[in-house]
């Protein structure tokens, strides 16, 4: 199975090409446009500007994932030209695009660039939820944690099970239980989410108090590295509430009050200035991290898991995946490689081969 797959669920409009069966997933394209640029004028992602950034974008990006896929003249955009159909749509046997969640307007734009094409190529539609997505980016290439081996076969990495999945991105912070995976057949449960902001919007929003550009997660992160995590002690929000759930809200909120109440804030600039922007990443990054590393480390011990999964964007933080590694113990930690881990379209390709859905309960 060969499926062309798209992605526009919020600010990357994305296309790639994933072949496999149930013996194993290959990428053979994976375009991404970001529109991190175009938001940092807001601070924030509109979503009609960002749907119409998507417009703009698709048949390029679309274009691209074909062209690196398949080579040669056999592009979407040389087919609209009428320089011949062929090679890349008789390659393809169906067409898979994120469907949810996300941003109303944004989804709308993959979703007819899929349908649209699905009908004049005859191919079948495959709507995918994106979270089912960052969830298969788990059988993708991966990256190395802490100098350990990762268990990379040609195609097919296996997987112990149960294993925890956790989610943490700029829209979400799900802990999730994958006891069973026979594809297309799965047992997936939803442990835990947040309860109100995510853990990657905790970080743009916190980035944002810091005077950083959106998205700020980043930049609040390498600020981080200069400071002291222990200089503030900022709270580990529901960290003994007793379940998976999270809550990050509350900790932007105790940023705000400790810088609008300091002296060196109302300076706004000097060395006294700076460093305490600095403690105050650092502190702000450990709470989160280690209300993240500690419920996720609990929620693996407790339901036996074999083996722990960290994906979405903010799995790009250094600290987080040093700390979790670390608290796992000999539990192995899988990280999907980053570009599989940051909204991708290859991660929607990869759940739609695989027949990875959500129980109806967890949507
Ligand atoms: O998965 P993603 O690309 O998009 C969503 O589905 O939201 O995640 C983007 C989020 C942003 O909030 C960004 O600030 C955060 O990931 N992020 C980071 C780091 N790199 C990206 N957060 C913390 N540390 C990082 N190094
Ligand atoms: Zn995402």
């Amino acid at each position: 199975m060969r499926f062309l797959a798209i992605e526009t669920s919020c600010d990357e409009t994305a296309a790639a090409v994933v072949e496999g069966d149930t013996a194993g997933v290959r990428v053979l394209s994976n375009v991404v446009v970001s529109q991190a640029a175009l938001h940092a004028r807001t601070a924030g992602v509109v979503p009609e500007v960002a749907a119409r950034a998507h417009v703009e974008a698709i048949p390029f990006v679309i274009d691209d994932a074909l062209q690196q896929a398949f080579g040669g003249p056999t592009s979407l955009l040389a087919e609209l030209r009428g320089a011949g159909r062929q090679a890349a749509v008789g390659r393809l046997d169906a067409i898979a695009v994120t469907t949810e969640p996300g941003l109303r307007p944004t989804l709308v734009v993959g979703e007819s660039a899929a349908r649209a094409l699905a009908s004049a190529w005859g191919k079948r539609l495959i709507p995918v939820n994106h979270l089912a997505g960052h969830i298969a980016a788990a059988w993708l290439p991966r990256q190395e944690v802490g100098g350990r081996e990762s268990e990379v076969g040609e195609t097919w990495f296996v997987h112990h099970l149960p294993a925890i999945v956790l989610i943490v991105s700029g829209g979400h912070t799900q802990l999730w239980k994958l006891s069973d995976f026979r594809p297309p057949n799965s047992d997936l449960r939803l442990l835990g989410q947040t309860r109100d902001d995510a853990s990657g919007e905790a970080f743009d929003k916190i980035a944002r108090l810091l005077g950083l550009s959106y998205p700020g997660g980043a930049a609040l992160s390498a600020l981080a590295e200069q400071g002291e995590a222990s200089a503030f002690d900022f709270p580990r929000p529901m960290l003994h509430s007793g379940d998976d759930d999270f809550s990050f809200s509350g900790l932007k909120t105790a940023v705000y009050y400790q810088l609008r109440g300091s002296r060196q804030w109302a300076v706004g600039s000097g060395p006294a200035y700076e460093l305490m922007r600095r403690d105050v990443a650092a502190s702000a990054q450990e709470a989160i991290v280690e209300t993240l590393v500690v419920k996720t480390a609990r929620a693996a011990r407790r339901e036996g898991a074999a083996e722990v999964i960290l994906t979405g964007g903010v799995a790009a933080n250094e600290r987080l995946r040093q700390k979790l590694c670390a608290a796992l113990g000999t539990r192995p930690l899988v990280v999907p490689a980053q570009p599989y881990c940051t909204d991708n379209a290859a991660m929607i390709g990869a759940a739609a081969v695989l027949g990875l859905r959500l129980p109806a309960s967890a949507k």
